[in-house]
């Protein structure tokens, strides 16, 4: 080999050997590169994660019925769920005590931080006007959370349970003071008189009639206004619903001399309804109306399709109700002429007009003077 053969292969050698360095540096840095993107892809994935994370959270919080808001270090809320968000509106980003205007709460507030310990208080909002339980957590070094759960229908309830313990007080007197003197006469030597001991053990039964009556209607329209009611809604032509009450009182209104005349169309569209609770209010409708007609009167119940809704109506030829009662009927325990309905309770109407607003109908009455009383009341359709 000569001398610059051998420089050649030396060169080529040494180039071969710089290629193999430089090839094996390439391969690492893509291998790197292959890590980094690895490793990027696997943050991603997390975040994702994260996010999902967050959004179910989120998604959890908003079903809560109770409002929950999350403040940074400068009491500015950072986020608000949908309970929050309807009861004080789009506030993100503003300080709490701007968006809530309340002395108690910004106090509550302030206490808390000051004494690094959460608190909680009832409190009688400005504005939103809302009774509320205000409670106050500290969540590390700056972040506040606030949950404000709404008393307002809890109190509401409350008012409508004391109402009715009073008004059934009340009314419960009346009967237990007639009761007590028909024991009493009874005791006190009436109860060797035959002909007076059935007098009185008849009064004394239908007194406690009235009594229970009055218990079974309070209770049943407790449970209406507080929402405690369980439904059983169908799909149902309005002659189902008709057909079983009319069949059940017509032997009553036979017997009292009183014509009733039905006319429900076998062709109106269905309603949603529970089959039971309106059949009450038919109920209630109908043997008004036989209370309140004289002999030889009708009573009429039809039905009509209105498009959204089938219109019920019953009417009489009683002596009707005077104007100034008209507003009051459907108030509990309310009667136009309580010398005339003593055996009613007062809570029919009431009833019935719980009812029909529960089905999402309305309920009126409508009354001239002599010209007898007519009574509406309305159900969606199916
Ligand atoms: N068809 C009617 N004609 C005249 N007055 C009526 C008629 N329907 C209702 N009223 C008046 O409305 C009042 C309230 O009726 P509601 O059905 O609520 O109670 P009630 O019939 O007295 O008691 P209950 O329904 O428990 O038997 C009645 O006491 C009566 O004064
Ligand atoms: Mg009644």
């Amino acid at each position: 080999m000569t001398p610059p053969e051998l420089v050649l292969l030396i060169l080529l050698l040494l180039s071969l050997t710089l290629l193999g360095l430089a090839a094996r540096a390439i391969l690492r840095r893509s291998d790197e590169a292959l890590r980094q993107v690895e490793r990027i892809r696997d943050l991603e994935s997390r975040m994702a994660e994260l996010e999902k994370l967050v959004a179910l959270r989120e998604a959890g919080l908003d079903l809560a019925d109770d409002a929950v808001l999350y403040l940074d270090g400068r009491r500015r809320i950072q986020y608000l769920n949908r309970a929050a968000e309807e009861m004080i509106g789009p506030r993100r980003g503003q300080v709490l005590t701007d968006a809530v205007r309340d002395r108690d709460l910004d106090s509550l507030l302030r206490r808390s931080i000051a004494e690094g310990q959460g608190q909680s208080a009832v409190l009688q909002l400005d504005w939103p006007p809302r009774l509320v339980r205000a409670s106050v957590s500290l969540l590390g070094p700056s972040g506040i959370l606030v949950v404000l759960s709404d008393q307002t229908e809890l109190r509401r309830l409350q008012q409508v349970r004391r109402e009715l313990v009073a008004n059934v007080s009340h009314e419960l007197r009346t009967p237990l003071a007639s009761l007590q003197v028909l024991v009493d006469t009874l005791i006190g030597g009436a109860v060797d008189d035959s002909e007076a001991r059935d007098q009185f053990l008849s009064e004394l039964r239908e007194q406690v009639g009235h009594m229970s009556e009055l218990v079974r209607k309070s209770l049943h329209l407790a449970a209406l206004e507080s929402g405690r009611l369980e439904s059983e809604f169908e799909q149902l032509e309005p002659r189902e619903l008709v057909e079983p009450v009319v069949s059940r009182l017509r032997r009553r209104f036979e017997r009292a001399g009183i014509r009733l005349e039905v006319e429900v169309p076998n062709d109106l569209p269905r309603v949603r309804a529970d089959a039971d609770q309106i059949g009450q209010v038919l109920t209630n409708l109908l043997e008004n109306a036989l209370r309140w007609t004289p002999k030889e009167g009708t009573v009429r119940i039809c039905a009509e399709d209105r498009g959204e809704v089938v219109r019920f109506r019953v009417s009489d030829s009683g002596p009707g109700i005077p104007s100034e009662a008209l507003p009051r009927l459907f108030e509990r325990f309310y009667k136009a002429d309580s010398a005339r309905s003593g055996e009613g309770t007062g809570l029919g109407l009431a009833i019935a007009k719980h009812t029909v607003l529960l089905h999402g109908g309305e309920i009126w009455a409508e009354s001239r003077a002599s010209e007898g009383a007519t009574f509406y009341f309305t159900l969606p359709t199916a």
